[in-house]
């Protein structure tokens, strides 16, 4: 008798939700492979990340190429996939944001960029929106509203939400202001935001906002984060989700899609906040920092969304997933909204106990879905396929979502 699930049992901490009942053999471009020969699609890209599909034959390529070349170095030195990317990166962004810092996972980054924020400014409060997800390591998780805050003792001082936008924002904005000044000890350093909320049910703020938040930064002297872990490079039919508002960060963080499924991670910013950090004695030397493997991997990808112009790509899909999910948003009342951005989208299910049983049907059928509760509504499947899904792929998965649904319902 097999002993892996005996085995999960005895031997495996269960870090969050539930595990999925499937044992993974093996991945190809948008496919999972169990070991008992099922192929499942995969509509999260893994973790939201694999925006190229399962084992691209380029990355593969790099990472065998690299690994047999240069894999790690002392965190001191440098190679020349580091510096290519730093250089590729800024060529895609904004020409204020010129400086990069390679490092490993999102939560890493969003770290380093609250810790550059707070050298640079000299002091150490935070804003966030309420129903924000920046990752697990302590400053990062003291600016994470949306889940894991109760039971790990006090976060860091100083940390304040404003609720994600709703309704009439702008009012909503200023109030949120208020607060945060009435209870601000004077020391307001950054405020850090996704351009669009992935954990917090796929919220989109509206236009113009991004652009007053912008201004009551300017109007405290504190400087806004952009953390595009879900959202950069080409997710949102955009090389970046901020482009759609014309306002650029101090201080931009990347993750995810940034190694298309492995661990690489970039903090970005303009060089008077790297000159300033620098001059202050910026500190923050990592193990994985500046590694040569993972960035030979950026490159490609990079390579990649570029020459197969994958942002016009994911806004077409997009497109089509949209058309798609508002087809089945009209047949099924149990539907409540389509919302999100090129091929970031949420599907809303007005009945939250009706998610755990779709996503199980789902998953016999053939299609990984994910879904986030939201407090007091539904439940949000978060749809992100790989931006080189096809369009077949992408109408299987709606086929199945749609019989599940139905199932439901
Ligand atoms: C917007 C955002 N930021 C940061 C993180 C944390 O990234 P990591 O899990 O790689 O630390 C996540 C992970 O879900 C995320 O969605």
């Amino acid at each position: 008798m097999d002993s892996f699930w005996d085995d999960v049992d005895r031997h495996l901490v269960r870090y969050g939700g539930t595990f999925t009942p499937e044992i993974i053999d093996s991945a190809s471009g948008s496919f999972l492979f169990t070991e008992d020969g099922r192929r499942v699609l995969d509509f999260t890209s893994g973790q939201m990340s694999a925006i190229l599909g399962h084992s691209h034959p380029r990355v593969v390529e790099t990472v065998q190429r690299q690994i047999a070349n240069l894999d790690h170095l002392f965190s001191g030195m440098l190679s020349r996939p580091v510096v290519d990317l730093a250089r590729r990166l800024a060529g895609t962004l904004p020409p204020s944001l010129s400086k990069v810092q390679l490092l490993t996972t999102g939560a890493e980054s969003n770290e380093a960029a609250l810790r550059m924020a707070k050298l640079v400014t000299g002091k150490h409060e935070v804003v966030a929106f309420a129903r924000s997800w920046h990752g697990m390591t302590a400053a990062a998780a003291a600016a994470t509203y949306s889940a894991g805050r109760k039971g790990y003792g006090p976060a860091a001082p100083g940390n304040f939400a404003i609720p994600a936008p709703s309704g009439d924002w702008r009012t909503q904005l200023d109030l949120a202001f208020d607060l945060v000044d009435a209870q601000s000890v004077g020391s307001l350093a950054a405020c850090i935001v996704e351009p669009i909320l992935s954990s917090g049910g796929i919220l989109e703020p509206p236009p113009g906002y991004f652009a007053a938040l912008r201004e009551k930064c300017r109007e405290r002297g504190m400087l806004l984060i952009f953390d595009e872990a879900q959202t950069g490079l080409c997710r949102t039919g955009t090389w970046y989700a901020f482009e759609r508002d014309g306002v650029v960060p101090d201080i931009l963080t990347l993750s995810k899609t940034l190694g298309a499924g492995l661990p690489l991670a970039a903090v970005v910013t303009s060089a008077e906040i790297e000159e300033e950090a620098h001059a202050r004695g910026y500190l923050f030397f990592t193990t994985h920092v500046s590694d040569p493997l993972v960035a030979a991997v950026g490159n490609t990808v990079l390579d990649v969304l570029e020459e197969e112009r994958l942002d016009e790509r994911a806004a077409k899909l997009g497109a089509f997933l949209r058309t798609g999910l508002e087809d089945i948003a009209a047949r099924h009342s149990l539907v409540s909204d389509v919302r999100g951005r090129g091929l970031l989208v949420g599907l809303e299910i007005a009945d939250e106990s009706l998610s755990a049983p779709i996503t199980r049907r789902c998953l016999e059928l053939g299609l990984h879905m994910n879904i986030v509760q939201m407090p007091g509504m539904g439940g949000v499947f978060r749809i992100a396929p790989p931006l080189t899904a096809s369009e077949e792929e992408l109408e299987l998965g709606l086929g199945i979502l749609d019989e599940a649904i139905g199932a439901a319902g």
